[in-house]
């Protein structure tokens, strides 16, 4: 498995990783390798939609921090006392941290963060706990269409999701609702091999600095969470965790 550098010690696996696929100035001149349209994105089609609203008009009257105060004020929160986040404030969160905000006649689109190629392999799946006029429920994020679909048949349960949970049980029990994010990772792999495994866990830290700052506009507590158990996570939500996996996961309340 050796690539480029001389690895002559026992590497680690971050190392083993890291090492196996760096990109060497001797590759350059290599044409690049053809690879076939992006897997198409995830759908429900069966399933009801709720549509979201964008608030894109500015129905907060202009009354928005600033992006400066919004870096400045950033920081994690732990500690949530139960209180109410609106549909509409979930809404606005979605659509200014991954939603699509342009889709041009080409089908070429625009959203806030930036990705590897464009290839966005991140999906949002929302667990929402106590939204106001959003039932509990796991909800998939149709960002093209700004629409949750409900999954069906989930036996939804706080305590469940706090038992999901490695160190951050009462932040989970206690939360209004979790951001997961997963992986579709061949959407990545397909244009730049392993090398799209850094690119993916990139695009999920720009999509998580946008919750962040977001909600620290819509004065939502939230904080990242890098201890859960994926495989469970993997399980309520129905998906391989091979073909497309938890990579990480955010908790919002007040
Ligand atoms: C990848 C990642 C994983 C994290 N995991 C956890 C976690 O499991 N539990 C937790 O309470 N905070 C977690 N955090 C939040 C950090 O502890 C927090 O960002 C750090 O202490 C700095 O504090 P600040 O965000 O308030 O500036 C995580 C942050 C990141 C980026």
């Amino acid at each position: 498995m050796k690539k480029t550098r001389d690895l002559k010690e026992e590497f680690s696996l971050h190392q083993f990783y890291h090492q196996n696929t760096i990109l060497t100035y001797a590759e350059r001149y290599k044409k690049p390798v053809s690879f076939p349209v992006c897997p198409p994105k995830k759908m429900y089609p069966k399933l009801n939609k709720i549509y979201l609203s964008t608030n894109d008009n500015d129905t907060n009257n202009g009354n928005h921090i600033t992006l400066r105060k919004a870096i400045k004020n950033r920081k994690s929160t732990r500690v949530y006392n139960k209180n109410n986040i609106t549909l509409e404030q979930l809404s606005t969160l979605l659509y200014y941290s991954y939603g699509v905000i342009h889709m041009d006649s080409d089908g070429i689109i625009r959203r806030p963060p930036a990705s590897a190629g464009a290839r966005y392999p991140i999906e949002l799946y929302i667990v929402v706990n106590n939204v106001k006029d959003l039932r509990k429920g796991i909800y998939h994020y149709n960002a093209e269409e700004h629409a949750l679909c409900e999954l069906p048949n989930k036996q939804y349960s706080v305590s469940d999701w706090a038992l999901l949970s490695s160190g951050n049980e009462e932040i989970f029990e206690k939360s209004s609702f979790l951001i997961v994010m997963t992986s579709i990772f061949e959407k990545s792999i397909q244009k730049y091999g392993e090398r799209g495994y850094r690119y993916i866990l990139l695009d999920a830290g720009h999509i998580g600095q946008n919750l962040y700052l977001m909600s620290t506009d819509l004065e939502i507590g939230c904080v990242e969470t890098g201890g859960y158990y994926e495989q469970e996570i993997e399980r309520s939500i129905e998906i391989d965790g091979v073909r497309e996996g938890v990579i990480h996961l955010v908790a919002f309340g007040n």
